[in-house]
C-alpha cells in the first residue's frame, strides 16, 4: 500500500505559500492507519521497548496505536498547562516566539527505554524539545519515529545530530 497518495495537501494552510501535509485523510481510511501503525511498530518488536511517548496532538493519534501494537504504555508530552500532575518543561523555539511541552515528572525513568513518536517532523523543534525532557527523565531514548518528513525543512537531520536513529513511513 503507497500511504503517501493517502495523505492530502492543502494548499495555502495555516498560511500562504505553505503546503500543508494532512494525515486526517491517511487516518479516516482505515487499512491505511492500521498500515501505518504496523510499518512503525515494525522496526520495534523485539527491542525492548518499555513506553511509547507521543506528541500533543497528531502524536496521540499514532502513538496511542502504536503502544498498544507494541503492548506497552503510552506517555503523553502536552503543551504546557494540559497535564494535571507534576510536570517538567522544555521550551523550544517557534517561528515567532517560544513555546512548552510538558510530560509528567516520572512518567519515564532510568531503565526505561522509550520510543518517541509523532505524526511529522518539519524543523525538528518539537521532536528535540521532546528528547530533551526523555533524556532529562533518565530514562533511555531508543528512537524516534514518524509517519512524514518533511526533509526540505531539516528536522530529521537535526534530531539524527542528537544521536537518535529515527524512522519514516513517507517522505
Ligand atoms: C506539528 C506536528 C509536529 C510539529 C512539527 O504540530 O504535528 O508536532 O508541528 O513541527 P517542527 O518539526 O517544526 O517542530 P503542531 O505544533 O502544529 O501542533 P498540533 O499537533 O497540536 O496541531
Ligand atoms: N503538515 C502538518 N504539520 C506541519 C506541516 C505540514 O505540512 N508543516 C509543519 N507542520
Amino acid at each position: 500500500m503507497d500511504l503517501k497518495t493517502l495523505i492530502r495537501t492543502i494548499p495555502d494552510y495555516p498560511k500562504a505559500g505553505v503546503q500543508f501535509r494532512d494525515i486526517t485523510s491517511l487516518i479516516e481510511h482505515p487499512e491505511g492507519f492500521r498500515e501505518s501503525i504496523k510499518r512503525l511498530a515494525a522496526p520495534y518488536r523485539d527491542k525492548g521497548i518499555t513506553h511509547v511517548a507521543g506528541i500533543e496532538a497528531r502524536g496521540f493519534i499514532f502513538g496511542a496505536g502504536l503502544a498498544i501494537e507494541l503492548g506497552v504504555g503510552f506517555v503523553p508530552i502536552r503543551k504546557a498547562g494540559k497535564l494535571p500532575g507534576e510536570t517538567m518543561g522544555q521550551n523550544y523555539a517557534l517561528e515567532y516566539g517560544v513555546d512548552t511541552i510538558e510530560m509528567h515528572a516520572g512518567a519515564v525513568k532510568d531503565g526505561d527505554k522509550v520510543l518517541l513518536v509523532d505524526d511529522l517532523v518539519a524543523t525538528g523543534g518539537t521532536a528535540i524539545a521532546a528528547i530533551s525532557l526523555i533524556r532529562r527523565s533518565g530514562a533511555t531514548l531508543e528512537d524516534a519515529a514518524f509517519v512524514i518528513d518533511l526533509p526540505d525543512l531539516g528536522g530529521a537531520k537535526k534530531v539524527q545530530a542528537q544521536n537518535i536513529n529515527t524512522h519514516f513511513l513517507i517522505e
